[in-house]
């Protein structure tokens, strides 16, 4: 009866869909949120500025934008507005531990000055942080995010600091450098295991044993250990049944030019017996050695076992840190233009891909849509400033990628000193 009865509801698809909606309910009821910011109307009095490089002249100003190009006019975030500047800014939420807990640290940013140079990361904070003089060096207990500079570095911070001491990561994991909005995700299991995704994908995951020298390892190749007298670890040997061939030794190494002949004026009482000059002999192969054939007896290169490190303490709480209570921002920008947005701490991976999808997800296209229609109105704008260079129509593009790249230039060499310095602290 039962089960009649159960297989007749499973086909009514009203009930499918209301068990479908349920159980997406259980995934977002069980979710704890910490935090989550989505720059709405209000959001200045959950956010602190710092007064940070204020005296020197040197903060920057934040503007309340969805920016240039978006896929939503009226979603806005916090956008870095001014060149040159420090940027420091937090919130607040409900201390928490993620001990026996996943942590999801998750934001979207959009580069829109094609950075050449800057941060795009955000940090957690742990404990009691005066949020007016929030900055550079205030202690952190994640760091996560993309950073550029240059050339060499476009990759994805994650950074963990652990007994005062910030680890980074080992991995490499390349950011993106478009001018779009993209979702930085980072997940962090009880089991010390992580994920890092962009846009939903995942782009690394490990553990945090492996992927951060945060212990020391918990293998070591023996130390006490040496290779055995007996073992051989010649891969090829000479053929001990190969012999020297009959007359080998009596093929000289040169022989008479044959060649040569003796000059018509040379005169044998007078200088004396002509011989011919010798040439290098064909036939000569040098000293004679046996072939060369597989060692029946090799056992590969020698390695030393691997033993427990003694140094190596395990601690079960690695992934733990128990007093999170602030989001911040804190960054150098050479050239300003990037926008926050969709900021979340939270406990459940799977609301938080549901949120890039309502978010990022859904205005994506929107947003590429117009950058491209900016980009073409910019192109034209220049072309039309610009009469005089007949090459702008037909050239469009190269004539743009060489002027980026000259003002990319320009940046760097103007601000590369001050700028090593601030990316030297931040990875120390
Ligand atoms: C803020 O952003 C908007 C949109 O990009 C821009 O029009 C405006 O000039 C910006 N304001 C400041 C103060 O930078
Ligand atoms: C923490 O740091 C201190 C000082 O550097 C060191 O003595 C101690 O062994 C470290 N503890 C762990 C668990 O790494």
């Amino acid at each position: 009866m039962a089960t009649a009865r159960g297989r007749l509801q499973i086909m009514n698809p009203n009930f499918l869909s209301l068990v479908v909606a349920l159980s997406l309910l259980l995934v977002i009821s069980s979710a704890k949120v910490f935090f989550e910011e989505r720059f709405d109307d209000g959001w200045e009095s959950r956010w602190v500025k710092s007064d940070w490089k204020k005296d020197e002249n040197m903060a920057g100003e934040w503007n309340y934008t969805s920016g240039k190009w978006n896929g939503d006019p009226d979603d806005k975030g916090i956008q870095t507005s001014e060149d040159y500047r420090f940027y420091a800014i937090s919130a607040e939420f409900p201390e928490f531990s993620n001990k026996d807990k996943t942590l999801v640290f998750q934001f979207s940013v959009k580069h829109e000055q094609k950075l050449d140079c800057g941060g795009g990361y955000m940090k957690l904070l742990s404990g009691e942080v005066d949020q007016k003089k929030f900055g550079g060096d205030t202690p952190y207990s994640i760091m996560f995010g993309p950073d550029i500079c240059g050339y060499s570095t476009k990759k994805v911070h994650a950074i963990l600091t652990y007994n005062e001491t910030n680890h980074l990561i080992k991995k490499e994991v390349p950011c993106e450098t478009d001018q779009l909005s993209h979702v930085y995700t980072f997940i962090l299991r009880p089991d010390a295991t992580y994920s890092i995704l962009i846009d939903n994908v995942e782009k690394q995951t490990g553990s945090l044993y492996s992927d951060w020298d945060i212990l020391p390892p918990k293998k070591i190749k023996d130390p006490e250990a040496k290779k055995p007298e007996d073992w051989d670890d010649k891969e090829y040997i000479p053929d001990p049944e190969d012999k020297k061939p009959e007359g080998y030794d009596d093929i000289p190494k040169e022989i008479p030019d044959p060649d040569a002949k003796k000059p018509e004026d040379w005169d044998d009482e007078e200088d004396g017996e002509w011989t011919a000059p010798t040439i290098p002999n064909p036939e000569y192969k040098g000293p004679w050695k046996p072939k060369k054939i597989k060692n029946p007896n090799y056992k590969g290169k020698w390695k030393a076992p691997m033993i427990d490190n003694p140094d190596f303490k395990d601690d079960p709480d690695l992934y733990v840190f128990p007093n999170l209570k602030y989001v911040g921002i804190e960054l150098w920008q050479v050239k300003s233009g990037t926008l926050f947005d969709n900021v979340l701490v939270a406990d459940d991976p799977e609301y938080a891909k549901k949120l890039v999808e309502e978010t990022w997800g859904k205005q994506k296209d929107a947003e590429k849509a117009a950058f491209d229609e900016a980009e073409k109105k910019r192109e034209e704008e220049e072309s039309k400033n610009d009469p005089a260079d007949s090459d702008a129509e037909d050239g469009e593009d190269d004539s743009d990628d060489a002027e980026g790249d000259d003002a990319d230039d320009d940046a760097k060499s103007e601000s590369k000193e001050e700028t090593e310095d601030v990316h030297a602290h931040d990875e120390l």
